[in-house]
Parts: C-alpha cells; sequence; structure tokens
C-alpha cells in the first residue's frame, strides 16, 4: 500500500492547526466516543432506511469524522482538481470537511474564484461549519435545508455527497439517476464502497457510463493516523458528469 504524499499530509496539518482551538477538537476522545464510533458504523450499513439523524451528537460525530472525512477529500479532490469548477454546492455538508478541503486545494494553487454553498437539515451541524469556515475566512452560503425540498431546475455547480448517500432512503439513487441532466456541473460521491459498487452499476445497467469510480487506499503517517484513528485510510468515490 502506497503511502499518502507529503502534500496532502501538508495541507492536512495546516487545517489541523488553524482548526485546532475549536472546542470539538479541543476536547479529548472520550471512551463514549469510541462507542459512538461503532454505533456509527454499524448505522451507516444497516440503517439506511432509517429516519434515525445525527443532530442531537454533531458534535461527537465531528470529533470522529470530520479529521478522516477531511483527509479524503484532501485526496479525491486533489486527484480529480479538474472536476472543481468555480462554484461547489455540498450538499448533507455536516461541518463541511468537503468544502474546506477543497477550498484549500484552491486557495494552494493560487485559485480563488470560487464560490461555495451548503446545505444541511441539522441546525447543530450548520452551525459548526459556520463556525469553522468563519475561523478559517472561508466565505460561505449556508441553507438549513432538507435537500429534497429544494426543487432545482438545474444545478450549474458541482454537487458533491460526502456521505450523504448512506443517509437516504433506497430510492435516492433511483432519484439521482432519474434527475441526472439536472447535474449539469457534474456531481461527485464519496461513500462506503457497496455503495459506489451500486450506484456505478445502477448508472450503467440503466444505459449511462458517464459515470466513473474510484477506489484509493493508502497508509498514513503517525501525525495523521491520531486524527483518523487509523492507520489507513480508503477513499470510495464516483462522479458523474453528463
Ligand atoms: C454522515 S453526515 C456527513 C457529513 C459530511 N458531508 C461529511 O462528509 O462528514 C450526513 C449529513 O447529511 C445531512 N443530511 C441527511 N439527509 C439530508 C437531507 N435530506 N437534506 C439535507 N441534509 C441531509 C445530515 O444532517 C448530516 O449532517
Amino acid at each position: 500500500m502506497a503511502d499518502i504524499n507529503r502534500y496532502i499530509s501538508c495541507v492536512f496539518d495546516e487545517i489541523r492547526g488553524e482548526l485546532e482551538e475549536y472546542y470539538i477538537f479541543k476536547e479529548k476522545i472520550k471512551i463514549n466516543d469510541y462507542l459512538l464510533k461503532i454505533f456509527y458504523e454499524m448505522w451507516g450499513k444497516y440503517a439506511k432506511a432509517s429516519k434515525l439523524d445525527y443532530n442531537p451528537i454533531a458534535s461527537s460525530f465531528n470529533k470522529i469524522y470530520f479529521w478522516k472525512n477531511l483527509l479524503k477529500s484532501l485526496i479525491f479532490f486533489d486527484k480529480f482538481y479538474d472536476l472543481i469548477g468555480n462554484s461547489i454546492l455540498d450538499v448533507g455538508c455536516g461541518a463541511a470537511p468537503v468544502s474546506i478541503a477543497i477550498t484549500k486545494l484552491i486557495k494552494k494553487r493560487k485559485e480563488e474564484n470560487l464560490s461555495v454553498s451548503l446545505i444541511d437539515k441539522s441546525k447543530n451541524q450548520l452551525h459548526i461549519a459556520k463556525d469553522i469556515t468563519q475561523i478559517m475566512s472561508i466565505n460561505v452560503k449556508s441553507y438549513t435545508e432538507d435537500f429534497f425540498e429544494m426543487p432545482y431546475e438545474n444545478y450549474s455547480e458541482l454537487v458533491i455527497f460526502s456521505y450523504f448517500f448512506c443517509e437516504q432512503r433506497s430510492d435516492f439513487l433511483k432519484i439521482l439517476f432519474n434527475n441526472r441532466k439536472k447535474f449539469s456541473g457534474g456531481f461527485a460521491i464519496i461513500d462506503y464502497r457497496d455503495n459506489i459498487v451500486k450506484i456505478e452499476k445502477y448508472f450503467r445497467e440503466n444505459g449511462d457510463n458517464g459515470i466513473e469510480s474510484v477506489f484509493l487506499n493508502y497508509s498514513v503517517p503517525k501525525i495523521i493516523s491520531e486524527f483518523i484513528h487509523d492507520s489507513e485510510v480508503n477513499v470510495y468515490g464516483c462522479f458523474y458528469r453528463p
């Protein structure tokens, strides 16, 4: 297994430094957070049709998953930088690890012109996202909305679903497929491996080969493993360009 590249490690470390004083990341992980991690893993796999949401425990979720999902986004969007364009819509943004990763990658390349919109149905998650983006001087438009109640005719930005798919009802895949032409700026999904396989299979079986999936696997240095609570990182994703 290859090591994560140095550039990604440095960008990760910069973000970590900027956010280390934020209250969620300042507190040490407690034993009940590890129990929550186990709960989330089971929940992600088996309760896709559930109406449960993460709202009451948004801070614990982010303590465990923010850094991991940030790292995955850095890896994915550094590799597929060309997908980004001028604007992104981060659906089910949580604490916005994806938008933060992309903004940082853009700034590193001195390309400042990115418009960032965040949507989450959870006020708590969006509150954390706004705090964090403000600390990092990232301008965002944010909407506390249910994505399915925002009937857009067209999405001209790159729409990103990071660990959003795993929380949706099983008919989401059909809805996504039937509306795929509305995503004129394309969409990208990061999720569990099974879900990515399922999405690609569904698109291809229904006659659209415009989807591409990506499976990446790296080992991470100790300094990062302390944050993601793992010695390796797996990035499972796909993207669609109509
Ligand atoms: C597992 S978290 C992922 C957060 C973040 N994208 C990440 O990668 O860490 C899923 C998020 O999607 C939000 N969510 C789930 N269904 C939603 C919907 N229909 N509309 C808007 N947000 C939704 C939840 O509130 C939660 O914050």
